[in-house]
């Protein structure tokens, strides 16, 4: 499950309830998907978009996404530091940015247009749909490494629009979930 961060009003919500409702009311869709049906760590991009081809369909039905990918980033990636730099800084795209983590972690802030900026980490089996035009930026965790399925609705236009308000530089993105937390139970 993902862990929720409110940074402005030093508060950590993990109950996954009020997690739900919270990022329901910031037009955030999150979900939690089966993780038995997870092919091994070392399975190829193609073998895991075979094992969530059902979740794919459906998801392409409901959002209107045309394709999907495996986006796979670890220490050893060519260029990963300025992959990264593209979108530490907050942003928003004229596409929705849907991930399904498959491992790793990682830590979007998104900036409400009204309320607080909100931190979520999320980790494998989560699904999050950070809606087209939502001001947001995304950082990895300390092992730097991640992988997720992308789904787009037109993965020529995907790209971030900054909105240089800077305000990203006033949030460190902290992961708690692989430092104090105990392995996941899936
Ligand atoms: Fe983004």
């Amino acid at each position: 499950m993902a862990i929720l961060t409110l940074p402005d009003e030093n508060r950590t919500i993990e109950d996954a309830g009020k997690i739900l409702s919270y990022l329901a009311g910031i037009g955030i869709d999150y979900e939690r998907w089966d993780y038995s049906r997870l092919v091994g760590p070392s399975a190829s991009p193609a073998e895991i978009l075979d094992a969530y081809a059902n979740e794919i369909e459906t998801l392409k039905a409901q959002g209107g996404y045309v394709t999907a990918d495996v986006i796979d980033v670890n220490p050893q990636t060519p260029g990963l530091e300025t992959m990264l730099a593209k979108f530490n800084r907050e942003h928003w795209h004229d596409e929705d940015e849907v991930r399904y983590i498959i491992h790793g972690r990682g830590v979007f802030h998104i900036h409400p247009r009204e309320g607080s900026v909100v931190s979520i980490e999320v980790e494998p089996g989560d699904l999050i749909r950070v809606p087209r035009g939502t001001w947001h930026w995304f950082n990895l965790c300390e092992s730097r490494e991640i992988r997720a399925i992308r789904l787009f609705q037109d993965p020529s236009g995907w790209a971030p629009n900054y909105t240089e308000t800077g305000v990203d530089s006033k949030y460190q993105p902290v992961c708690f979930g692989g430092t104090y937390l105990p392995s996941q139970t899936l």
